[in-house]
């Protein structure tokens, strides 16, 4: 079911909020990322660099495991806010389709105007699902 345009009002709000408070000197592209669970409720989310490239984590797989650290593992939607509205990379959307591919998406830019709206099976059709794993 799509979310609320209250809903989604307040969890654009929040992912530009905590944009603030991303780690990302190397880059400078700061990401924020708001996630509401099927229980209502948010968890956020930015990215979080290294001096070893490599090892920096996105916003978006911080808010998940924040979310699964929490023993939620249903999601409704995701806000991602960069200064461009950028779109999820796909190693994020790999870990959100673990939990959903109906998981609503949503890209704003540094103002919060909207710049992409999909779900996550729109942004990774033909997912390699749990359910690809041969049972015994
Ligand atoms: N980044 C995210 O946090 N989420 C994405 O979906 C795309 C990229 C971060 C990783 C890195 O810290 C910076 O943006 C530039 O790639």
């Amino acid at each position: 079911m799509e979310i609320t345009q209250e809903e989604k009002a307040e969890l654009i709000q929040r992912a530009l909020e905590v944009r603030q408070y991303a780690y990302a000197p190397y880059s400078n592209y700061a990401v924020g990322a708001a996630l509401l669970t099927e229980s209502g409720d948010v968890y956020h989310g930015v990215n979080v660099e290294n001096a070893s490239y490599p090892l920096s984590m996105c916003a978006e797989r911080n808010a998940v495991f924040k979310s699964i650290s929490h023993s939620h593992k249903k999601f409704k939607a995701i806000v991602v806010a960069t200064e461009n509205g950028g779109s999820p990379c796909g190693a994020c959307r790999q870990v959100l389709s673990e939990f959903g591919l109906n998981t609503q998406v949503f890209a704003v830019d540094g103002e919060g105007m909207l710049m992409l709206e999909t779900t996550v099976g729109g942004l990774l059709p033909d997912a390699f699902r749990p359910q690809d794993l041969p049972t015994d």
